[in-house]
């Protein structure tokens, strides 16, 4: 059976990878990190394009039946461009962490955290417009949350202060829901909980991605019918660093990771 791609520009991708093997649990993924070209997060939008479909170009070589955007940056600034380039079905993470939080919002304020790109191309801002005009969006982006979870530091006083200074406007702005629109901020949900505190609802778009992908799946088809799966991880750099930092993101060992290019 054929396999689901999934890429992003490096590890954080693991985040949704691990909800899609959940979700998914039979299905064979390829998954493609361009750790030689993290971070995406600062590039502009053509180069974020270009990046994109040279790695699409990798999968597709995989014969994937479907392309998981696990990158929030990717999703924003070149999902367009890059599904009208192939034929192949491509699932990026906006929709569906939008979605989600219309739907969770009583006060009818949400918040979104992310990477610069993600922040800069309003991307999460305009779908939640086109869903319920009547939301009031307040986003900004977190810049060290992405060194801090690959560097270990997911707790203690210092990512505390740096998410609460991050985070004060959002507190201030009283939203009741917050999308987590970055691979990574998964990780860091125990302190973003803390500071937001318990009644904020935060919405974690990696498990959403991969119920649309299985949507798409069970809709359009095929499922994979056997009850063996293959999951192989592709870098373009460093096997052993992904490897090191893998554990965090996906929740188990990830071992022979391979270089490609
Ligand atoms: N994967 C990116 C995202 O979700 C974060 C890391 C990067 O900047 O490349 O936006």
């Amino acid at each position: 059976m054929r396999p689901i791609g999934v890429f992003d520009s490096g590890v954080g991708g693991l985040t949704v990878a691990k909800e899609l093997i959940r979700q998914l649990p039979y299905e064979d993924i390829v998954y493609f990190g361009d750790i030689a070209r993290v971070p995406y997060g600062i590039k502009s939008k053509e180069t974020v394009i270009r990046f994109s479909i040279e790695n699409i170009l990798f999968l597709l070589k995989a014969q994937v039946k479907l392309i998981c955007v696990a990158c929030n940056t990717v999703s924003s600034v070149a999902l367009p461009v890059i599904k009208n380039h192939f034929k192949v079905p491509i699932v990026g993470v906006i929709n569906p962490g939008a979605r989600e939080a219309v739907y969770a919002t009583q006060n009818k304020r949400v918040g979104v955290i992310g990477t610069r790109g993600t922040i800069a191309s309003r991307a999460y801002e305009n779908e939640i417009k086109q869903l319920d005009p009547q939301v009031k969006v307040m986003a900004l982006s977190c810049p060290l949350f992405v060194p801090f979870v690959e560097e270990g530091w997911v707790e203690g006083e210092v990512v505390l202060r740096v998410a609460r200074e991050y985070l004060k406007p959002l507190k201030d702005s009283r939203v009741d829901t917050v999308i987590l629109g970055c691979t990574h901020y998964p990780i860091l949900k125990p302190v973003i909980r803390q500071v937001l505190g318990e009644n904020v609802t935060l919405i974690d778009s990696a498990k959403q991605v991969a119920m649309e992908v299985k949507k798409i799946l069970a809709q359009e088809g095929p499922l994979n019918k056997s009850r063996h799966s293959k999951h192989e991880f592709y870098v373009s750099d460093n096997p052993e660093w992904f490897s090191s930092l893998a554990q965090r993101f996906l929740g188990q060992p990830v071992r022979n990771v391979k270089k490609v290019k």
